[in-house]
């Protein structure tokens, strides 16, 4: 097993999307250009999901022509439907992630689609991008609870990961969307996936609601998987989703693998600064207790 984890880090679209303060398209380009510099080798830069729906991302295109992609590093971004993947397109992407969830109610009520209309909405996303050269990660959301729906039963979790796995995505991340999951049952989750999509073909994407986002993590690194998603200063959560919080805080995740002796290849102390720097822009204390930690050593 490698001791190298892929941090995806998610804070400019994730951590944004759900954001009421404005953050100008200015600020924006530079929190992903900052990013850049941290070691970090993906970096999700913005949505290119319906402005209506989500209009924090309105500005997706002019998000992505400014920043500076540097080499080694990829900057995914969210595509709902195929009218999302052209503009994702137009604007020069190379990688592109699509979203469904293994709950029926919380997918309506994300994108206005059950679970097997949206997977059929990204057949055709798949076969293009498979011509384009365009890499698509996909995302199976409430795979440790709904709002709507509460309990997710795992076989719902495993048919969802496999059937985006099968249909070409490379990476298959699986989100406690309102953060209500634990260790064991995460890493059961885990587990059960690994059963039928390969464990280096999957992620975990854990949001903190109820401060077990580290430690899922912990578990689910022991159970063998080495990408995790975070977000920056702990910014973030999904406007189509009750009750769910800030992501995890990269800067904890980055602490937490360097005391497991586990490689991220990000500049822990560079990451806290855009963590400081993030949490002024939005008027808040940063989310990062690492963050914090370092702040006041
Ligand atoms: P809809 O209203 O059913 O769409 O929304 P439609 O196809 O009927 O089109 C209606 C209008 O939207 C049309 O415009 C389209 O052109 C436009 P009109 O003719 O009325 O002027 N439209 C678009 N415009 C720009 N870009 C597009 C696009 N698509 C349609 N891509 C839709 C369906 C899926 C578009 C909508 O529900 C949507 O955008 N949902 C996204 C919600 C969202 O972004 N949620 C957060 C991300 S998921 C998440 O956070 C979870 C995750 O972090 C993992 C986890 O934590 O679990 C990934
Ligand atoms: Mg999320």
């Amino acid at each position: 097993m490698t001791d190298f984890v892929r941090i995806v880090e998610v804070g400019p679209r994730d951590g944004l999307q759900n954001e009421k303060q404005a953050v100008s398209t200015a600020d924006k380009i530079s929190l992903v250009d900052r990013l850049s510099a941290t070691g970090l080798r993906s970096i999700e830069a913005t949505s290119f999901v319906s402005p209506r729906w989500v209009p924090q991302l309105a500005d997706a295109a002019e998000v992505f022509a400014g920043i500076t992609r540097r080499s080694g590093v990829s900057y995914p971004v969210l595509v709902p439907n195929e009218q999302g993947y052209e503009r994702a397109l137009a604007a020069g992407v190379e990688e592109v992630a699509v979203f469904t969830a293994a709950s029926e109610t919380f997918n309506r009520t994300n994108t206005n689609a059950g679970i097997d209309e949206s997977l059929a909405r990204f057949e055709p996303i798949l076969r293009r991008a498979g011509a384009d050269g365009i890499r698509v990660r996909g995302y199976v959301s409430t795979v440790l609870g709904c709002p709507y729906q509460g309990e997710v039963p795992v076989a719902d979790v495993v048919r969802v990961a496999r059937a985006l796995h099968a249909m070409g995505c490379y990476e298959i991340s699986l989100g406690d969307t309102i953060g209500v999951g634990t260790p064991r049952k995460a890493r059961q989750m885990l587990e059960a996936v690994a059963g039928e999509v390969p464990m280096e073909a999957l992620a975990v994407h854990f949001h903190d609601t109820y401060g077990q986002a580290i430690a899922n993590i912990a578990a689910c690194l022991e159970a063998g998987v080495r990408v995790v998603d975070s977000a920056v200063s702990g910014a973030g959560g999904c406007p189509y989703a009750k009750g769910a919080s800030g992501n995890v805080a990269s800067e904890d995740v980055v602490y937490l693998l360097r005391g497991l002796g586990l490689e991220s290849g990000v500049d822990l102390e560079q990451l806290a600064g855009i963590g400081r720097w993030l949490a002024a822009l939005l008027g808040r204390p940063t989310g990062s207790r690492t963050g914090k930690a370092l702040e006041n050593a």
